[in-house]
């Protein structure tokens, strides 16, 4: 089969024309295929096998570029990466083994291109596109994947023991490429990872995360998470999940599943919203119900102060992972903690000033918070899920209102602590904070409007029954 049409792009030519020139087969393989043949898109990454020294190659494609972008060389992979337009392209020498079992020896024997193909992950990511002129575009296709990408299923080229002991966070990439391609786990590959799943302690926190955010990033997130649990590989991933999984029953009461609730709320709301952190805080924002469970004869099972526990495991959490401790870890944490208080708002009467509270509080991420507790939402009692859903679409005409009335999002004071210094004629003290408070309280009832006026009357009336003189009244 030819694929010359994969291979329009002007950098296939060149690249063509350098192997020629160094008298060296090359060819195009892996993600780049894989996409085209799933018509994906086009890809940004082209990986490039060259039969020989992938690096050589590397240059000679640099040198015959019009800007001659520079080399980055990889040595203890023998591998050299380098950009032209907005496309990045590695370079690679075909080998015999993966990686070296003798690590004195980091010069790996060279191999054809089905050496090559033998040690990658799966049979969908060893396709390869010939770049010789006389073959140029011709598929090659050892392990039938082809045909793997037409039953939608991930296989590996070796037997899957082989294939994962050489890089054990392929068990994460095969169900990382389930969860994005909608792809199904052969079941030799899935019975090795249930095996094997141990071994994923030897690979960096940093590979693993990176795996974790493309399956949240997917559009059914829940299969990857599914997969990980069933496979063995999530408690040592994710231990928190695993711990919100089953169900109790104590005197004939239960509670939810936590686990198979998170998951419904994580793919809810990935159909909504593709920021990667607001997925995070769907995946997180029960974990602290496991430490948090009781059950009591009166009121039955309860998660007392699981959201101030849920994010104070999202710091432990993401430390653990190398995660950034950044400002989207506080975001996470912030989602965690006021994950609960729409759903309060959604049972009741929307009051004002309920929402000049929520809106207070969440300030910036409020339209955040009402799209995770929007998916939130996984009742199967329609009257309830109607109810609940309604309510969310008050709550959100009524953030709009009570912001564009009284602009309490990112609040600032209208009158300053200096001020109320100044009126009163005060040192730094507790009635500063008192008479703030009083204000800001008084503006979030509804009972004053936030605006200058009307706080700095209230101010004097504050001051005044805290025995204060002000200089307005001498
Ligand atoms: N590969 C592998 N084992 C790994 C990682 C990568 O065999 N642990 C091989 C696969 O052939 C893969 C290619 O290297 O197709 C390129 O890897 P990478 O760029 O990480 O993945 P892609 O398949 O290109 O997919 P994506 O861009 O979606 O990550």
């Amino acid at each position: 089969m030819n694929y010359k049409e994969a291979l329009q792009h002007p950098i296939f030519n060149i690249i063509s024309k350098s192997a020629k020139e160094l008298q060296l087969d090359a060819f195009v393989i892996g993600g780049f295929v894989r996409d085209f043949l799933l018509k994906r898109g086009d890809a940004k990454d082209i990986d490039v096998v060259a039969i020989g020294n992938g690096i050589k190659l590397a240059k000679q494609v640099a040198q015959n570029l019009p800007n001659k972008p520079k080399v980055q060389v990889f040595k203890t992979y023998g591998t050299a990466m380098l950009r032209f337009e907005d496309i990045e392209i590695e370079f690679v020498g075909a080998r015999k083994e993966s990686y070296s079992e003798n690590s004195r020896n980091p010069s790996v024997e060279h191999g054809t291109l089905e050496d090559d193909q033998n040690r990658r992950d799966f049979t969908i990511n060893a396709l390869a596109l010939n770049l010789n002129p006389a073959h140029f575009g011709d598929l090659l296709d050892p392990f039938n994947g082809i045909k793997d990408l037409e039953n939608k299923t991930i296989r590996t080229p070796l037997n899957p023991d082989i294939t994962y002991s050489d890089d054990p966070l392929r068990m994460m990439r095969a169900i990382r490429f389930a969860a994005q391609l909608n792809f199904k786990i052969e079941d030799a590959s899935l019975k090795s990872i249930s095996k094997n799943c141990e071994r994923i302690k030897i690979i960096t926190e940093e590979r693993i995360v990176t795996e974790l955010n493309k399956i949240l990033e997917s559009q059914q997130p829940s299969i990857g998470f599914l997969l990980l649990e069933k496979t063995g590989l999530l408690k040592y991933i994710l231990p928190e999940l695993i711990a919100l999984k089953g169900i109790d029953e104590v005197e004939g009461q239960r509670h939810k599943d936590n686990f198979y609730h998170t998951l419904e709320v994580v793919d809810n709301i990935a159909q909504n919203t593709d920021n990667l952190w607001l997925r995070w805080a769907a995946l997180l924002h029960d974990i602290g119900k496991a430490p948090t469970k009781k059950f009591s004869k009166k009121v039955g099972w309860t998660f007392h102060g699981h959201e101030f526990e849920g994010s104070k495991m999202v710091y432990r959490l993401f430390k653990r992972l190398k995660m950034p401790l950044n400002d989207k870890m506080k975001f996470v944490q912030k989602m965690v903690l006021m994950s609960s208080r729409p759903i309060v708002l959604a049972q009741d009467i929307v009051t004002d000033s309920a929402v000049r509270r929520l809106v207070f509080d969440a300030s910036d991420y409020v339209d955040d918070l009402m799209t995770l507790c929007e998916a939130d939402i996984t009742t199967k009692n329609p009257k309830k899920f109607t109810k609940y859903h309604n309510n969310f679409k008050i709550v959100r005409e009524k953030i709009i209102e009570v912001e564009e009335r009284d602009h309490v999002r990112n609040f600032q004071p209208p009158i300053s602590g200096e001020e109320i210094m100044s009126v009163f004629n005060l040192k730094p003290s507790r009635e500063i904070g008192i008479i703030k408070e009083a204000i800001k309280e008084a503006i979030l009832e509804g009972e004053i409007p936030n605006e200058y006026e009307a706080a700095y009357k209230l101010m004097l009336e504050k001051g005044k029954k805290l025995g204060l003189n002000s200089a307005v009244d001498s």
